[in-house]
């Protein structure tokens, strides 16, 4: 999850390796016969790694990174961020809780270490943006404008102090101030990664695409929590969490579905809760041009290669759909 090694907290990387088990078998590379276009950049086939949930020293091993639609990364700040107190994570019914706190090197070492890395390797990079506040944001924008980060995906979920500590992502007048901004500084293709816990997720999305963002993904983790029965206590330090996993699968899907009723034209990647081809397939129908794979991949680091192959199959036998992924539409 893009953590350092030497940061002492509960590392992402221990949460990737405790899930395998050691039984994950390494993937040999696949032929893709279905590719999707999202604003502008061809993926290779439509199933990217959602941020957070994929460490390049974890998963380098057990498949070729380059084979991925994209691979989006941890979320980068401007300086390093420690990220929060352990315990970071709690088991809950067919998902996780996590308050890992976006726990990250900061955008100068991502600039000489994990982006170059990624590159040589052949993958299509999505760079995740982190910012406590507008002025974050934009210190790591104008760093990777001229990198070879191949889109930027805006995180407004992260407690913003230039909007009173509430995220940007919950307010349309904060986040069109917020990517208003950024888009000035850019022309990298800009995602903008939607956070579920608002009241009407239209009017939000409205906003991003008003201030000119090329494509929206979504959904980011809703807010939660798990009790220690023992002690009474929260298990997380950090008290609340964000909650994914196959839980939040309908949700994600009710979301993206609709936002692409009301938005018929922008790009859309789907997430929540995917775990095989079929759960990918259905964020298709709903309105998604492509899908990124997350909590999964704490439990078998190969799942986003898997997913993608079982959805390769599937789009096999439905070609009217292929041929608008392949065009970078689905409606
Ligand atoms: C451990 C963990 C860390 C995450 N870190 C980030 C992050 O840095 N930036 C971000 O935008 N989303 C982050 N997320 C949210 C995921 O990218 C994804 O939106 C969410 O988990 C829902 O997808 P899933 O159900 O497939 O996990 C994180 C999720 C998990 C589980």
């Amino acid at each position: 999850m893009g953590c350092v090694n030497h940061m002492k907290e509960e590392s992402c990387e221990s949460l990737v390796m405790n899930g395998q088990n050691g039984q994950t078998d390494v993937l040999e590379p696949h032929e893709w016969r279905h590719k999707t276009i999202v604003a502008g950049v061809e993926w290779k086939n439509p199933v990217g790694t959602a941020s957070g949930t994929f460490q390049l020293d974890a998963c380098g091993d057990y498949y070729d990174v380059s084979q991925l639609g994209v691979i989006c990364t941890k979320g980068v700040s401007p300086v390093p961020w420690e990220g929060n107190p352990a315990p970071r994570t709690a088991e809950s019914p067919a998902g996780m809780v996590n308050a890992v706190g976006l726990q990250n090197p900061g955008v100068d070492h991502y600039l000489v270490d994990e982006l170059p890395r990624l590159k040589k390797l052949g993958a299509t990079v999505v760079t995740n943006v982190a910012g406590h506040s507008d002025e974050d944001y934009a210190q790591v924008v104008e760093k990777l404008a001229d990198s070879s980060a191949d889109m930027l995906e805006i995180n407004v979920s992260c407690p913003n102090v230039s909007h009173g500590g509430m995220s940007v992502g919950t307010d349309p007048k904060a986040l069109h101030r917020l990517i208003a901004n950024l888009r000035a500084m850019t022309d990298k293709p800009m995602i903008v990664k939607l956070s579920p816990n608002v009241t009407d997720i239209v009017e939000i999305a409205h906003a991003a695409v008003d201030a000119g963002v090329d494509a929206l993904s979504l959904i980011n983790t809703l807010v939660g929590m798990r009790f220690d029965i023992e002690t009474g206590k929260p298990i997380i330090a950090n008290r609340t969490g964000g909650v994914s996993g196959p839980a939040i699968f309908p949700i994600g899907l009710g979301f993206v579905w609709r936002v692409r009723q009301a938005l018929p034209t922008i790009p859309i990647i789907g997430i929540g809760g995917i775990d095989s081809g079929e759960k990918a397939l259905e964020y298709l129908y709903a309105g998604a041009n492509a899908v990124e794979v997350g909590a999964a991949s704490l439990i078998d680091p190969t799942a986003p290669v898997r997913v993608a192959r079982e959805l390769d199959d599937l789009l096999d036998s439905r070609p009217d759909l292929a041929a608008k992924l392949a065009n970078g539409q689905t409606w």
